[in-house]
């Protein structure tokens, strides 16, 4: 394993790690895929018990299937949080969601799922530092993912599908491959709108 290939600059890893939603179909090479769980098996955890679990699909009958509950279960939410049920009840100059449905309809196409979960008691927050190690290795090594959900419509399907066991918590579901167009900078509010110095609401001494 050769940890050198993570060497791009952490600031420039984090300032340019966009969701990516448009992947190449090429296949990513298992030593890429084994550093990136290998920096994910790094992160910061519960008493260091290490519950995450991480659950690798780069078969294609298997991510294609799973295509199928993912386009399912983001429609479900949008059902459940939009009232929305089709293309056509998404506002045009909603970006995020419309880019959100194509990677529904394209995640049956990804080169590579990763599942984050955990172990009872299955806390997320031992988890999610790992998830977002690995994306930065992702970032690192060229590679892009985003973190998305599912819905408890399909919950038991997806837990049947891989043979995961019932008390095996659900985190995320990691799209992972070289992105069709690029990475880049995101849009956040300003750190001054949302991080305050000793006591609530008392402003950051920078603009
Ligand atoms: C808890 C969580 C759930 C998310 N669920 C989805 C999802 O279901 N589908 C999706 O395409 N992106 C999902 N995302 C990605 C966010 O939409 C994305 O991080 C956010 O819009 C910022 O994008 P940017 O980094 O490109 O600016 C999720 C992110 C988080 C942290």
């Amino acid at each position: 394993m050769d940890v050198g290939r993570l060497a791009m600059p952490i600031g420039e890893a984090m300032f340019t790690q966009r969701a990516t939603r448009r992947f190449r179909p090429d296949p990513l090479p298992m030593e890429d895929i084994r550093l990136m769980v290998e920096a994910a098996s790094k992160a910061p955890n519960g008493g260091n018990r290490q519950i995450a679990r991480f659950l690798v699909v780069t078969d294609r009958p298997r991510v294609e299937t799973f295509g199928a509950l993912y386009r399912e279960a983001w429609w479900a939410k949008r059902r459940d949080e939009q009232g929305w049920s089709g293309p056509d009840d998404i506002p045009a100059e909603d970006k995020t969601h419309r880019a959100a449905m194509g990677l529904a309809d394209e995640m049956r196409d990804v080169p590579c799922v990763v599942f984050a979960l955990a172990l009872p008691p299955g806390a997320a927050n031992s988890v999610l530092p790992a998830a977002q190690n690995l994306m930065l290795a992702a970032r690192a090594l060229g590679i892009g993912s985003v973190p998305t959900t599912l819905h408890p419509d399909v919950m038991d399907r997806f837990h049947a599908m891989f043979a995961i066991p019932s008390d095996v918590s659900f985190h995320f579901c990691i799209p992972l491959g070289y992105p069709r167009g690029g990475f880049g900078p995101t849009s956040r509010k300003p750190t001054r709108e949302t991080t305050y110095l000793n006591r609530w609401e008392q402003p950051v001494p920078w603009e």
